[in-house]
Order: structure tokens, then sequence, then C-alpha cells
């Protein structure tokens, strides 16, 4: 039995659930060099409490993937506000937003984004490199008990030869690795077959039961959405409980 995360290392959240979201008169806007300007999204609100495991569904280019980038901080809006609890992360600057994401988001995307030429350890620490010149010997034993908790036998295995299920795993351990509070991710399971995508998403509902995270997941598959306690639908620059 693999000790839980709280028990080893990192900043524990303990049973404190993940902070709420408020979103206000967003909008995100593209300069497109042929199409010109482009609103990939336009939301005047949303709230959601703290500690919810909820889904996104959508129809493509309405706007989801922009959606959790701008709440993740990865992407500034064109207008509008982003609070997660107390803090306006639309009025932090750059340098200070990339830290508030690096302590705060875990992110998943759908097409894993690893290194290729490294292995899967390596790739799950990489997110320490931002804050450590070394890695702290405890976040590496971390880094293992994930790999084994979600069953990557070899932790040395370069990336680019992990199996397409393997390698979505690392990538959750990767966005794991901080103990981030808020955990998003953008059509985990689209590009895995049924039973790596049930794996997967096995995966992201024990964590957001167990550490109480905020999770919010973009999908489009039933079966992962049927397990989150709701979800949303976007279209017409709406979030609706479906
Ligand atoms: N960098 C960009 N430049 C121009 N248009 C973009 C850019 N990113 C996204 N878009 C457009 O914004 C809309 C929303 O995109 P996206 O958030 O990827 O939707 P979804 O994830 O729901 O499929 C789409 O019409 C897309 O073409
Ligand atoms: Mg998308």
């Amino acid at each position: 039995m693999v000790p839980s995360p709280q028990s080893k290392t990192g900043p524990s959240h303990g049973s404190t659930p993940g902070p709420s979201l408020k979103l206000a008169e967003l909008k995100m806007q593209f300069q497109d060099a042929q199409a010109g300007s482009v609103t990939a999204l336009s939301l005047a609100k949303w709230e959601l409490l703290g500690g919810q495991a909820i889904g996104i569904r959508g129809p493509s280019g309405a706007g989801k993937s922009t959606l959790l980038n701008v709440i993740s901080g990865l992407l500034l809006p064109t207008q509008g506000s982003v609070w997660w609890d107390g803090c306006e992360i639309t009025q932090l600057k750059e340098a200070e937003r990339d830290r508030w994401r690096r302590r705060n988001i875990g992110f998943i995307f759908q097409d894993f984004h690893l290194i290729p030429e490294l292995s899967a350890l390596e790739n799950v620490l990489l997110p320490l490199r931002f804050d450590h010149w070394r890695c702290p010997p405890p976040k590496r034993r971390y880094g293992l008990e994930l790999l084994e908790r979600f069953g990557i036998p070899r932790p040395k295995q370069l990336a680019a030869t992990l199996s397409r299920g393997q390698q979505q795993r690392v990538a959750v351990a990767r966005a794991l690795i901080n103990q981030p509070p808020i955990l998003l991710a953008d059509e985990p399971t689209a590009s895995l077959d049924r039973e790596s995508g049930d794996r997967v998403t096995q995966i992201l509902l024990d964590v957001a039961q167990k550490e109480q995270k905020t999770v919010i997941v973009s999908s489009h598959d039933q079966q992962l959405l049927k397990k989150l306690s709701d979800t949303y639908r976007l279209a017409e620059g709406q979030l609706e409980l479906q």
C-alpha cells in the first residue's frame, strides 16, 4: 500500500477543499493573420464551489481549451476577471501568475505533452526544475510512488516508448508532483482506447475524492462525465448545468 501524498512530502492541503472559482465578464480574442479578430471565449459570469470535480462539454470550437488555459493562468484574457478564492489571477503580473500556477495548478493535456527523450520519472519531476536546482530526494520518492500507484512498472523507461495509456498516466503523475489544489484536464481520455481511458478516469476520480481537489475536466467521454458530480455545457457564451 502506497502512503497518501499528504503523509510524505511537499505542501499538505490536508482535508481543506480546493479553491473556489469565480469568472466575470470574461472575453478571449485572438488576432488571426487571415481571419482577423476571433472571439474564442465570452462568458458573462460563472462560479464553482471549491473541492468539486466537474466536467465541461460542448461542441468543438466552443472554447473549452481556451477556458481551461485562461483559468489556469496560462493565457491572460483580453477582458474580465478570474478569481481563485481571494486571488484575482488576472491582476497578477506575468511572473507572479507563473509562480501562482506552478503552486496551484496541475494541468493534463489531451496529447500528454511529455518530452519523449526523457524517462517517465524525469518527465514527472520536470515541474520541480523551476524551483529547485536539484530534485529534492523526498520529491523523487513521491514521483516514484505516483508512478507505482498509476501502474508504470519501469520509471526509467523513455516516455517515447511507453504505450499511450501509460504516457497519459505519466502526465497525470506530472500534474500531481507539486500537490496542486486544482487539477485541470483538457480531454484527457480523447486519444486513448476505452480501457486506458477508464484507467485514467479512475485515477482522476480517486485523486479528486481523496484529496478534495477542485477538478475541472473538459471531455466528450460520457463514461468520464457521468462519474463527475456535475457536467456543464459550454456553448454560445454560456456554461449551463446539464
Ligand atoms: N491562437 C488562436 N488564434 C486564433 N483562433 C483561435 C486560437 N485558439 C483558439 N482559436 C479559436 O477559438 C475558438 C475556441 O477554440 P478552443 O478553445 O480550442 O475550442 P474547443 O477546445 O472547445 O474545441 C475556435 O473557433 C478556435 O478556432
Ligand atoms: Mg479543445
